[in-house]
């Protein structure tokens, strides 16, 4: 079989620290140990529908190991369900053709879980498609960590720590939301790091009566503050049985009727759900007659320089993954297992969504220093 001689690269999903680490690691490992050209396409699956490149030699991928985002930009775009010219069209094709074009061997996709989803139709379609595993969520099936984790962890941790002394010296209650989507790797580990009192997390839905009642407990005992660490994802116990009832009448609806009414049901549950955490402090308030204040840590959790821990995980899946490029394993993600690195099929990833076990020794742990966890 022929030589492996030009690689494309493209950043996709939501950007977070150590993107740049993992460029740079596939860029310097493809240049230098193997020879291999590299190309970069700007702004995620966009670059390759719309055949935006950047030229990604020596030069460009120097001094970039420590730079926060992406020097590549990226996207949430899906190729098969892409806005162009003011259109939703299938670029499968096109995606395709301009892989063609370009004379690539394989394309390195380093993302989410969205990415993988739309990695594994490019694998569908005959492409060499091998991906990289990042978010600040931590929420990839079949990875021990990815990408902007750590980072992102360091971050909030940071913040639940500097909240302590505020809500101490005003006798508040602070509720932080900290990112994560649906899963509460982020809130769960900043939480315990930063000792916040009450951690909320979506596996896991809380009664705020419960949530109340140990912040009182604690104002007893003569510590008239706490910080509820919560993930913009958790809910309590009444509006997750109202989004399970919801999803069940999504996957049983019959026709595309009943499917669009359950979708459109979703969607308001949704919208309602993003003032989760306004409306959580106030009940707080109401229940508990302490003063409470919401601080939403947002973007702020993606931005930025890497950590050490990110910069290394981004090299060792980054060099690794011109390895197996090298050695034409096609179709995979390169997963991180302890120290070392594997790689498992993309199919076995996307849709898939890790999150926090019940039995997970995180949570065994906030529960042993009598962190409150919603119930
Ligand atoms: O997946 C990373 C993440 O930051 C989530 O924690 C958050 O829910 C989402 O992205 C925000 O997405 P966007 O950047 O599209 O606003």
């Amino acid at each position: 079989m022929k030589k492996i001689k030009r690689i494309g690269i493209i950043t996709a999903g939501g950007d977070s620290p150590g993107l740049n680490a993992a460029i740079r690691g596939v860029g310097k490992a493809a240049l230098g140990s193997y020879g291999m050209e590299i190309v970069g396409f700007r702004d995620g699956f966009r670059g390759l529908a719309e055949d935006l490149r950047m030229r990604l030699d020596k030069r460009a991928l120097a001094g970039i190991l420590t730079i926060g985002g992406t020097i590549l930009g990226t996207g949430r775009d899906k190729p098969h369900k892409m806005d162009v010219e003011g259109e939703r069209r299938d670029m499968t094709n096109v995606i395709a053709r301009n892989y063609k074009k370009h004379k690539l061997d394989a394309l390195v996709c380093i993302g989410g879980g969205g990415t993988h989803k739309n990695a594994l139709q490019l694998v569908q379609k005959g492409l060499n498609i091998i991906t990289l595993p990042k978010t600040i969520d931590n929420d990839i099936a079949m990875t021990d960590a990815s990408i902007g984790f750590d980072t992102a962890l360091g971050i909030a941790t940071d913040a639940v720590d500097r909240l302590h002394s505020t809500a101490h010296s005003h006798h508040r209650i602070v509720v932080a939301e900290i990112m994560g989507h649906r899963a509460g790797w982020l809130a769960l580990g900043a939480g315990i790091a930063g000792g916040a009192d009450v951690i909320l997390i979506p596996e896991i839905p809380y009664d705020v009566k419960a949530v109340a009642a140990a912040i009182r407990r604690r104002s007893r005992l003569g510590t008239n503050f706490s910080i509820v660490a919560v993930a913009e994802g958790a809910m309590s116990k009444h509006d997750a049985a109202e989004f399970a009832a919801a999803e069940r009448r999504k996957a049983r609806a019959k026709n595309k009727r009943d499917r669009q009414r359950a979708k459109a049901e979703l969607s308001v549950l949704y919208a309602r759900h993003s003032g989760n955490t306004l409306r959580l402090a106030k009940q707080l308030e109401e229940l508990t007659r302490l003063e409470a204040r919401v601080t939403i840590l947002g973007y702020v959790q993606r931005g930025g320089t890497p950590s050490a821990g990110d910069r290394l995980l981004a090299t060792r899946l980054g060099t690794m993954c011109v390895e197996l490029i090298n050695e034409k394993v096609f179709g995979v993600m390169v997963a991180a297992r302890g120290d070392g690195a594997k790689p498992v099929p993309i199919s076995e990833v996307a849709g898939k969504l890790k999150q926090v076990p019940p039995d997970h020794s995180w949570i065994e742990s906030a529960r042993r220093v009598g962190t409150c966890l919603g119930y």
